[in-house]
């Protein structure tokens, strides 16, 4: 079985092939983020503009580089959502070509879903139970993956994602949309200790998360420091960030007993929460699995590799839907 992957979401064209003999054979990203530094985040319209222009240039070389054909597809696998609803249209129309010509059926997949199950392309060992930290630009979820297919959300931000607050605090310190990367590199010159910023609803009896105050705390911080002060902000910010994600997900682990996480998502290429979350998941027997980098952040490989599961398993696969801009990971 060989399976297109076909992911645009936001701001990330991207395709692959997952083959159920050999695994990933082929795999292609085209970022839009150049475009977007001028405006400090991305604009709907112009990611949507972008995608139509790359897709079909990127399918070709996706061919030629990896020499496999169109014709030996067996299935499409393509994002219908959660995402910019102009952006999804473009994976939607193409896919939804594809089908056709290539007389192949669809697997329209969330996105979400895709991020859930990234690290279990690597690791054959790893199968549910287990809990995911899913933690991105648009989201910030604690996620039960309860068997492939049934995901329940046990918490969540209720308001910036935390991959929004390392960007909109990058922004304050003068860094280039996206900011995650690069308050985490200024982060490794600071004093982590320097700042005491908050770590909110650390107390309340829930797994929910907050960071629009954080990014204030920054704000108001700032006004007081000169730039030579900038590291030791990034790397309080970055300590204050790993230390309400790493509680609550432990206490995630403690409340449902289940002993085995992964952490996924575009911030989970932050090296140091890799390493705080592996030091506690060590100290507490837990085992703790991350995807590769390059499958941290949007990409098309766990788009084809969440349809391959999907045909596997024998699980639900929708017919005709139209793109979701909204769509809970509860609703699959
Ligand atoms: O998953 P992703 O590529 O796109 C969404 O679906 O949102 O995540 C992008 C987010 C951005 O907010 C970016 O700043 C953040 O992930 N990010 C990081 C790091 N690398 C990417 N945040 C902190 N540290 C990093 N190393
Ligand atoms: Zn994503």
């Amino acid at each position: 079985m060989n399976i297109l992957g076909i992911e645009t979401s936001c701001d990330e064209t991207a395709l692959a092939i997952y083959s159920e003999e050999n695994g990933l054979v082929a795999n292609s990203v085209h970022s839009q983020v150049d475009l977007f530094k001028e405006y400090g985040g991305v604009v709907p319209e112009i990611a949507a503009r972008d995608h139509s222009l790359k897709i079909i240039p990127l399918l070709e070389n996706l061919l030629n580089e990896s020499g496999e054909k169109l014709k030996n597809i067996d299935f499409i696998s393509y994002t219908a959502g959660p995402g910019l609803i102009g952006s999804l249209l473009i994976g939607d129309t193409v896919a939804k070509t594809l089908s056709k010509l290539l007389d192949v059926d669809l697997i329209p997949i969330n996105h979400l879903e895709g991020h859930i199950l990234a690290p279990c392309m690597e690791y054959s060992e790893l199968k549910p139970p287990y809990i995911c930290l899913l933690v991105s630009g648009g989201h910030t979820q604690i996620i039960v993956c309860e068997s492939f297919g049934t995901y329940k959300v046990i918490g969540e931000t209720i308001d910036d994602a935390c991959g929004e607050a390392f960007d909109k605090v990058g922004k304050l310190l003068g860094l280039e949309y996206p900011g995650g990367p690069k308050v985490s590199k200024l982060a490794e010159n600071g004093d982590s200790k320097r700042f005491n910023f908050p770590r909110a609803l650390k107390s309340e009896d829930n797994l929910d998360f907050s960071f629009s105050g954080l990014k204030t705390s920054v704000l108001y911080q700032l006004e007081e420091l000169q730039v030579s002060d900038y590291p030791d902000v990034a790397a309080s910010f970055q300590e204050a960030v790993i230390d309400i994600l790493a509680f609550k997900l432990f206490k995630a682990s403690k409340q449902t007993g289940i002993k085995k996480i992964i952490c996924s998502g575009g911030v989970a290429a932050n090296k140091n929460l890799r390493q705080v979350l592996k030091q506690i998941a060590d100290e507490e027997g837990i085992e703790v699995f991350y995807p590769k980098f390059e499958y941290c952040t949007d990409n098309a490989a766990m788009i084809a590799y969440a349809g391959f599961i999907r045909k596997k398993y024998n699980l639900s696969i929708e017919k005709n839907i139209f793109p979701r801009p909204r769509w809970a990971v509860e609703e699959i």
